[in-house]
């Protein structure tokens, strides 16, 4: 079997595994009880805190701990524009985004907010002179994505972040959750206020993630209750699976620099393939090398995918959450694709555990089958 769809999620390093068995077993007090083993629980807790402040140059107690990347979006956007209103109530975005923020923008703008959905270059890149101009004195969020999940598509966070610098009263905030523990980010020098991030993408377990929320910068919480997480996040802290995230963490941060440059040589060999193949049109190929996405035009996304699944290869169509509709990628169209390109995307993800042998074996399958789809589409 020969797993390529990273970006959707990804397996836990066994570490991961181990470590959460054994919290779960043996340090499973709550880590707000005043006994010895709900401060053991506190400790294990506030380690991973720290660890994920560290990775961003930030300091502990700005780290709020959520259900993953949904629920981070959730409370930035919502925690803000909730917050804040009164101040203005023009919010800005990009038409790139995942639904977890694309969404929450479309519910608020029902809910009478204005908002501008900034527009993408043929590389999914936004443009700085149409976000400056967009700016006005009753914006009151910005929130642009680090990575593009279904293109690898790269946005300058320094320069975006330097911009927006000259507007105190906004807030920024990135979805960084298909480049944490991938990519170096420094919050302080890229200026943003807050940002959110999943540990299922970078090998740790599914339903946990977090928010980075500047210090004395105030959002509206979304859940009411026990006032956990300094207010931001009420909820009994999940503890296993912080833990889990720490050590994910822990580990992806030391093979990051391997994983990158071997990410490099494999997206360069499965380009050359593909360059071979008739009629492959490429997607925002500039972007981070452990993301590829290409379309086939003629042959639906759907098709293919289960193709190479026949060949044990899994790879996606979009985003793991949109892939079951049978909708043209609103981020493809979103970089000027044309509709049958937009309706044939595939992505190919790779992960701190991917192999020589899965490249191998996608290689061939896709040198396989696509010619052979091609052929009978033509017959
Ligand atoms: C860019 C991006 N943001 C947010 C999410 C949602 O994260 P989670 O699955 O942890 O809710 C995803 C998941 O695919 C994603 O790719």
């Amino acid at each position: 079997m020969h797993y390529l769809d990273n970006s959707a999620t990804t397996k836990p390093f066994k570490e991961v595994i181990e470590l959460m068995g054994r919290v779960m077993e043996h340090t499973y007090a709550n880590p707000a009880s005043l006994h010895g083993l709900g401060f053991k629980a506190e400790k294990i807790v506030e380690n991973a805190r720290h660890l994920i402040a560290k990775e961003l140059n930030a300091i502990p107690s700005e780290i709020v701990f959520t259900s993953g990347g949904t629920e981070a979006n959730n409370l930035a956007i919502q925690g803000v524009a909730k917050a804040y209103q009164n101040r203005g109530r023009h919010i800005i975005t990009t038409k790139i985004e995942h639904d977890s923020v694309y969404e929450v923008f479309r519910d608020l703008e029902k809910q009478g907010y204005s908002v501008t959905y900034l527009s993408v270059n043929e590389s999914g890149e936004i443009s700085l002179e149409e976000l400056q101009a967009s700016l006005t004195d009753k914006t009151i969020l910005v929130s642009i994505m680090h990575v593009n999940n279904e293109t690898g598509s790269i946005q300058s966070l320094e320069e975006i972040g330097q911009l927006l610098s000259s507007f105190p009263k906004l807030f920024f905030h990135v979805d960084a959750v298909q480049s944490f523990a991938k990519l170096p980010i420094d919050v302080n020098k890229m200026k943003i206020d807050l940002l959110s991030l999943s540990a299922h993408k970078f090998h740790g377990p599914k339903g946990i993630g977090a928010l980075y929320l500047k210090k004395n910068k105030l959002i509206q919480p979304l859940l009411i209750g026990g006032g956990q997480e300094q207010g931001f996040r009420s909820g009994t802290l999940a503890v296993p699976l912080i833990v889990g995230m720490g050590k994910a963490l822990e580990i992806a941060s030391n093979n990051r620099d391997v994983f990158y440059q071997q990410a490099k040589y494999w997206k360069k060999d499965l380009l050359f393939v593909l360059s071979n193949l008739n009629g492959i049109v490429l997607n925002g190929a500039k972007g981070v090398p452990y993301i590829l996405n290409f379309s086939c035009p003629g042959i639906k996304s759907e098709v293919l995918v289960r193709a190479l699944e026949e060949k044990r290869l899994y790879v996606s169509s979009k985003s793991a959450c949109s892939s079951k509709k049978e909708t043209p990628s609103r981020v493809l169209l979103a970089m000027g694709k044309k509709r049958t390109e937009a309706i044939s995307g595939i992505r190919i993800s790779m992960g701190m555990l991917t192999t020589l042998q899965d490249i191998e074996a996608c290689s061939q399958a896709i040198s396989n089958v696509i010619p052979t789809l091609q052929q009978w589409i033509k017959v």
